[in-house]
């Protein structure tokens, strides 16, 4: 293995080798990777971003595995950024402690705890909590706000050692965390050893029905690995030993979701079957177990990329000034897929503030806070963060109200 990235051999869950590339974003840098203006000399690493589908489970998957320590050691996303994702796992946390019946003496551990933003609503409820997560810098952060937090990649060897430092979990939580995992038996085998014997484990991830309805092309690169849909990840859940028992779709990050699993047992009913097996089929109805049902996602994206540059350009033509809103990696993947730099982007605001003064990855667009909008008053705004494009838009009345107009790009480009 090249110390710097893996390639992609055989599927991450049914270990089949055949597997069908059909998405290729060409090489870009991780779309995390901001940059210090000082260093925008230097020679930025480069990675394959592309896409198998694989004949056997129909997981689509990237087609290399960059090396986390790369990815996530100094990590620059903070998930207490948007009030739609404080909804969300707030519900979650509120659903968890009713369906559960928790109490001060149960434990909730959080895998990929960010900053403790999750674990701040199970610690309202009077659990008791650990956060798991390997970025440094964010897991201090977490501490600072009263959330414990191991810095660690969760897996069978850091699930043994917080299982005897904290002691069995009630529930385990991982939301937006498992399509960044490679070894994904490994997560489970972590969950069977941390997880009490009739405890539950709830995940959510991005769905890929929303994915290539959407056309959220952009939402493929390095770090998420999968992109699931429930076919496959069933066939892993019940390799595992585990069962699904609760589904549920959400809206946030374009479409997601949430899965609620438990130990196998046969002596119980199991009350997701209905819903599962209706999403099986809406899946399979959808064509998400057939090679042109990505082909054609393909070639939407080629022709998305044509009529947003032409937009653009003509845009610029006219003497218009354009920003983009929300540096998200997202939007580092539109950007520099599509060959959107500084002659087109003036500059791209941001709340999160680690982001401000820095610039983005590949297409070095400078990002500032999000007061720039109004101060510079451009004529347009993409918003490159689209899935919270209401949420952007509602906080910024003012910029519309002075005739400032949104781009929203996918899955259709519509100006606001
Ligand atoms: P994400 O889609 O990967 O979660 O990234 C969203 C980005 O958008 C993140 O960098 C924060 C930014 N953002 C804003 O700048 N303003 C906002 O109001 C919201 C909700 C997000």
């Amino acid at each position: 293995m090249n110390k710097d990235f893996r390639v992609v051999k055989k599927c991450r869950i049914c270990k089949s080798s055949k597997l069908y590339k059909f998405l290729d974003l060409n090489k870009m840098p991780i779309p995390n990777g901001f940059r210090k203006k000082e260093d925008l000399n230097k020679k930025e690493h480069k990675y394959e971003l592309g896409c198998f589908f694989c004949e056997n489970c129909s997981l689509v998957q990237l087609t290399i595995v960059v090396n986390p320590e790369i990815m996530f050691k100094n990590y620059l996303y903070f998930s207490a950024l948007s009030k739609v994702m404080m909804n969300n796992f707030s519900s979650l946390a509120h659903e968890a402690y009713l369906a559960e019946n928790l109490d001060e003496n149960s434990l909730v551990c959080d895998i990929g705890s960010n900053d403790g933003s999750l674990l701040k609503f199970f610690k309202s409820y009077d659990s008791k909590i650990v956060g798991i997560d390997p970025a440094e810098n964010i897991a201090k952060i977490a501490e600072l706000s009263g959330i414990p937090t191991e810095v660690e990649y969760f897996n069978s060897i850091s699930a043994k050692k917080i299982r005897k430092k904290y002691g069995l979990a009630d529930v385990i939580t991982a939301t937006n965390v498992i399509a960044h995992t490679d070894n994904l038996y490994e997560v489970f085998k972590g969950v069977d050893i941390l997880l009490k014997k009739d405890g539950v484990f709830i995940t959510e991830f991005p769905y890929l029905v929303d994915l290539i309805d959407k056309l959220e092309f952009d939402t493929i690169y390095h770090e998420h690995l999968s992109y699931f849909s429930l076919k496959p990840w069933n066939l892993l859940v019940e390799k595992c030993g585990f069962e699904i028992c609760d589904i549920r779709r959400l809206a946030i990050h374009g479409g997601s979701i949430r899965i609620t699993h438990r130990r196998k047992n046969r002596n119980l009913k199991n009350p997701a079957k209905k819903t599962l097996e209706f999403l099986l089929d809406l899946e399979e109805k959808k064509g998400l177990s057939k090679k042109e049902t990505y082909d054609e996602f393909s070639l939407k994206i080629n022709k998305l990329k044509e009529e947003l540059l032409t937009l653009l350009r003509s845009l610029k033509k006219d003497g218009k000034k354009i920003v983009g809103y929300g540096a998200a990696a997202k939007g580092n993947v539109l950007t520099n897929f599509f060959g959107i730099d500084t002659k087109i982007l003036d500059f791209i605001v941001d709340a999160t503030p680690y982001k401000q003064g820095l610039f983005t990855p590949g297409m070095k667009i400078p990002v500032y806070a999000e007061n720039r909008l109004l101060k510079k008053m451009p004529d347009y705004a993409i918003i490159l963060a689209w899935n919270f494009a209401n949420e952007i838009m509602e906080k910024q009345e003012t910029f519309s109200a002075k005739g400032g107009r949104f781009i929203i790009p996918l899955p259709e480009i519509k100006i606001i």
